[in-house]
């Protein structure tokens, strides 16, 4: 079921946090993530993480992995899920950078939100996305995301202001979307 063409979601395995200790840091990767100031996070932080995520009620994560060789590309899931009111936000990173622009994001996105709105039975899923990641934009649109409003000029970087956008897509949306997929 979460399988795809191009990537399948797994497990998030402590195996795995070496490899996403060297994406986060590096700044190409990073300046998407990350709204503070930008610093390198070191092995404990990554420990810290991965158990604060296995011990959390709301929150889940799934690594990435192609479908061919089954090689980690990064990870995506869900925070702040809210069970009352059945919405949660999702984030996802692709580390490897020769993967990025080639659909991987675009699929996983995809399969993470059919866990959510058929598996969790969620009502609503929201992001936060920089303006200079056109890149990101254009996935989450693909993959049925609205524009709801923008956070103006809410993140400095780089020497610049820059707006925060966020966008969402409610279960009815998905499930229009996903007929036509
Ligand atoms: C954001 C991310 C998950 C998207 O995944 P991806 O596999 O790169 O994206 P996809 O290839 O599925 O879709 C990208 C779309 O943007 C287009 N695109 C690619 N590079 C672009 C660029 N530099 N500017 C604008 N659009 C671009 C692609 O052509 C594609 O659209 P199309 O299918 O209509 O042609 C991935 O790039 C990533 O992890 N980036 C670093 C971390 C990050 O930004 N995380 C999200 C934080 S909100």
């Amino acid at each position: 079921m979460y399988v795809g063409r191009l990537v399948q979601l797994g497990p998030l395995k402590r195996e795995y946090l070496p490899q996403y200790l060297a994406w986060v840091n590096d700044p190409e990767v990073g300046r998407y993530l990350f709204p503070g100031q930008m610093r390198f996070l070191t092995s404990e932080d990554e420990e810290e993480w991965f158990d604060r995520v296995r011990k959390a009620q709301d929150q889940i994560i799934f690594a990435i992995l192609t479908v061919e060789g089954g090689h980690l590309l990064g990870n995506c899931g869900l925070r702040n899920i809210d069970w009352k009111n059945r919405c949660a936000s999702f984030g996802i990173f692709i580390g490897n950078k020769r993967f990025w622009g080639k659909g991987y994001g675009t699929e996983a996105t995809r399969l993470l939100l059919r866990y959510a709105f058929e598996e969790l039975n969620l009502h609503r899923v929201e992001l936060e996305v920089y303006d200079f990641n056109t890149r990101a934009i254009r996935a989450y649109e693909k993959a049925g995301f609205r524009r709801e409003g923008t956070r103006r000029q809410a993140l400095y970087r780089e020497g610049s202001w820059h707006d925060i956008h966020l966008m969402a897509i409610l279960k009815e949306e998905w499930e229009a979307n996903a007929m036509g997929q």
